[in-house]
Order: C-alpha cells, then structure tokens, then sequence
C-alpha cells in the first residue's frame, strides 16, 4: 500500500504519525516501510513491530536475527527514505543505533554490519548551556550597570 514514490524523502514529523495497528510505518536502514498489511501475518506477531510504529526498527531487527527472507519482505514495504536531516525526538521503546548521515539501501544491510539509521535520539540538550550564558550575560550586565552608575557620580 504505497503510498509514496520510493525515493520520496518522507521527514520524520510525517513518519511518526503512522504509529497505530491501522496505519504503521516503520523505519529500516533509513528506509520508510509501510508495514501496515503486514504486521497480522508477521511471524513474531503484531506487537513487535506495531510498538515501534513511526520509529526506527532497524537495531530491533537485527537483534532477532532476521533470515533474508524477511530483509527481502522488509524491501518490498519501502515508500520512501527518511529524511536524515531531522532529528527524531525520542526512543519510543528500545535502544537503537547510533546515528549515521550516510545512506545504506535495504539490499546492502545483509552484507555490512554497519548499516545506516536515520537519527534516533533527541538532539543533544543545549539547553541547559544556554541558560547558564544567559545568567552570566545577566551578570556581567548588571556589573557593567553598577560601574557605569558609579562613574557617573564620580
Ligand atoms: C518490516 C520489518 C519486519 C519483517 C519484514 C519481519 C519479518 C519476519 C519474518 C519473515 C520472520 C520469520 C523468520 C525469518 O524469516 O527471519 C520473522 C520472525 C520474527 N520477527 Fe520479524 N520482521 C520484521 C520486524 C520485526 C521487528 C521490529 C521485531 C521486533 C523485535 C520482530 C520480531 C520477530 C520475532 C520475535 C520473530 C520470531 C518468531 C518466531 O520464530 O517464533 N520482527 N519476522
């Protein structure tokens, strides 16, 4: 059930939105699959993957050991690729793999043990940084304030 030419570059705001039982999209080598016909005919059930709709699946794969059979069934589900330049948020369930900018087809991932994923993390937090260069930007404001009033009144 494509819905999308193959190499449409699908952003992961559109990804995460296919996470029910009803309309599930997944992602795999940085590949968007359209698992949605599949999940009740999958042989390890409906959760496994259901669970991780709008996320990237890839590590959860591997970790089970998958035939090529299911890499050959996994590529037939591709609708897009997504987009490597947005960040996904959140985990929502396990740990996957770290994030990569290259791009690893499905049909490469049997043959290398560094496959691609899409980001899979939150972007590293930077806000507790800038909060502190705000305080100390307050700081030096309010030192610079006194010696200015103090020069004046020389
Ligand atoms: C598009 C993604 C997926 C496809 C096409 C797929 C396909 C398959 C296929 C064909 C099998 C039968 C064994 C084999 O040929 O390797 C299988 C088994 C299994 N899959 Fe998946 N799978 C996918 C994703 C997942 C994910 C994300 C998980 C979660 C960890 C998972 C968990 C399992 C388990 C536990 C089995 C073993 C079932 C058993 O032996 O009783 N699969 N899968």
């Amino acid at each position: 059930m494509a819905r999308k030419g193959t190499d449409t570059v699908i952003p992961w705001e559109e990804i995460r939105r296919h996470n029910t039982d009803r309309n599930c999209w997944v992602v795999m080598y940085g590949e968007v699959l359209d698992v949605t016909d599949f999940l009740s005919v999958h042989p390890g059930g409906l959760d496994p993957i259901c669970d991780q709709g709008g996320y990237d699946i890839t590590s959860s794969f591997e970790s089970i050991g998958h035939s090529s059979v299911a890499l050959e069934k996994a590529r037939s589900f591709k609708i897009g690729l997504a987009s490597p330049a947005m960040a996904a948020p959140t985990q929502k369930t396990r740990s996957l793999v770290p994030e990569s900018t290259t791009t690893t087809p499905l049909g490469a991932a049997a043959s290398t043990t560094s496959p691609q994923s899409p980001p899979t993390t939150a972007p590293t937090t930077t806000a507790g940084s800038s909060f502190t260069i705000n305080i100390l930007l307050l700081v030096v404001a309010i030192v610079v304030g006194y010696y200015a009033i103090m020069a004046a009144r020389i």
